[in-house]
């Protein structure tokens, strides 16, 4: 049932659990998930690898963006964006307009451990692991602090952390403080 209540934006750096939080949260909450990498590879037909590979980053990102404007005029989604989604093309305004954004964070060893088993993820290519990560954070971690309602995963279960969302997601609906936060 449509209640017109904002969506919820999970985002957040590769491992740092989107995914599997986002799937808690819509249960919880009893919303429809949505996951980019998986919209986009659905309609692709086709892994992220591979079109990383065939079409290059710069058409990844596009087919993100477009993504992110078909859910302007959604509501009441839980959403997990792509590690990079934010960071590029005007992704952040547009998904801020109608959603309340949480970027998950979590320590680099905690990253590590739970990406030494990823083969998926084309931007963990050309390095040892430590290497790519330091490497990306290196570029992104000043945008990620600029990304409201920060949240790190290293040491909560997957209940817990899906539970601080929505504890912050209620106060945001009490206080009718959906905007609040543009950068
Ligand atoms: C990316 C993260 C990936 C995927 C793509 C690019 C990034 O998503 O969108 O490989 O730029 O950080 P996950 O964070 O879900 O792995």
């Amino acid at each position: 049932m449509s209640q017109n209540l904002p969506n919820l934006v999970i985002t957040g750096f590769m491992g740092t659990g989107k995914t599997t939080v986002g799937k808690e949260v819509a249960r919880l909450l009893g919303r429809t998930f949505y996951d980019f990498d998986c919209i986009i590879e659905q309609r692709m037909k086709s892994s992220i690898k591979d079109i990383f590979e065939k079409y290059g980053e710069g058409y990844f990102r596009d087919i993100e963006s477009k993504i992110a404007t078909e859910f302007v005029n959604k509501t009441d989604a839980v959403i997990a964006t792509g590690g990079g989604t934010l960071l590029f093309n005007n992704n952040y305004s547009i998904l801020s307009e109608n959603s309340i954004i949480f970027c998950l964070t979590a320590q680099k060893n905690i990253l590590r451990k739970r990406l030494e088993n990823s083969f998926g993820r084309p931007l963990l290519a050309g390095g040892t692991l430590s290497e790519r990560i330091e490497c990306l954070l290196n570029e992104r971690e000043a945008l990620y602090q600029k990304l409201p309602n920060p949240i790190d995963t290293s040491n909560l279960s997957i209940v817990e952390a899906a539970c601080k969302i929505i504890e912050i997601y209620n106060q945001y609906l009490v206080t009718k403080k959906y905007n609040a936060d543009k950068k």
